[in-house]
């Protein structure tokens, strides 16, 4: 993987490998690499903030759900011939936007869907507040590869998880970095240690964090370098500091 950075670091109990990829994620789609246990993706929200123009498709007309939808097409042609067989996939969104999410990889994809996982958060008084029912929730869609023999530890993971949300104004990430604790709850259920997660919008790093808390190997594609000059340090010093 030539064009990858690439370190190793000390996980809880094992040296894991970190890949970064400074490419499109869609660039998955001609490289040939390990399969992964785990793909985490954290992408497009329909949210049509102009700084983040990689996220400029507007739900609410026809046209933007239709972009929408294809460029999740473009992206499960490149990334799920890299799942496991016994592999997860988890996708973040609002509802609105899990909706057409799960409609695509339910027509068009041989995944198997297996539950719709709400995160609630109530810190985000802000959200929407005073001109529309305030935002307090998003969605976390839960597919596997196959419908059997993929990993699950069993336990009580309830489809209802309750953790505050990281404001932007409170980062020193702007591009909606998600809390640690809400990768753990995933992984916690699903991880594979000695194994792989890819996470498609690796941002500031917190899919990584969370794989080398569970003695995962992580691949991140970030295509914004100060991003991924964020996400080293941030790996490097979490990692010496807190696993
Ligand atoms: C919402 S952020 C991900 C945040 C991440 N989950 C975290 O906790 O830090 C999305 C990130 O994906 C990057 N990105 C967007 N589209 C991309 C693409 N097609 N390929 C690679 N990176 C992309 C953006 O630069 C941004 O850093």
């Amino acid at each position: 993987m030539k064009d990858f950075l690439n370190f190793q670091i000390q996980g809880k109990h094992r040296t894991c490998d970190v890949w970064l990829c400074p490419e499109n994620n869609l660039h998955l789609k001609n490289l040939k690499l390990e399969p992964f246990d785990i793909i985490i993706c954290d992408g497009p929200y329909g949210i049509l903030e102009p700084e983040c123009e990689w996220d400029d498709f507007d739900l609410n007309t026809k046209e933007g759900r239709e972009r929408f939808r294809q460029h999740y097409r473009n992206l499960f042609d490149a990334c799920l011939k890299h799942l496991k067989k016994t592999g997860s996939l988890f996708i973040f969104n609002y509802p609105e936007g899990a909706g057409i999410i799960k409609s695509v990889l339910d027509e068009e994809y041989s995944v198997h869907f297996r539950r719709w996982i709400t995160w609630v958060y109530e810190n985000h008084f802000d959200f929407d507040k005073g001109t529309n029912f305030r935002r307090s929730h998003e969605a976390v869609l839960y597919y596997t590869k196959e419908a059997k023999g993929f990993i699950f530890h069993g336990g009580d993971f309830p489809d209802v998880f309750s953790h505050p949300i990281i404001k932007a104004e409170s980062s020193p990430f702007k591009d909606g970095a998600k809390p640690l604790e809400t990768i753990r709850f995933l992984l916690d259920a699903t991880a594979c240690p000695g194994g792989r997660l890819l996470s498609l919008f690796a941002g500031s790093g917190t899919d990584i964090a969370v794989a080398l808390e569970h003695d995962m190997d992580a691949v991140g594609f970030e295509f914004n370098k100060m991003h991924r000059e964020l996400i080293v340090e941030r790996i490097k010093e979490r990692v010496q500091n807190d696993l």
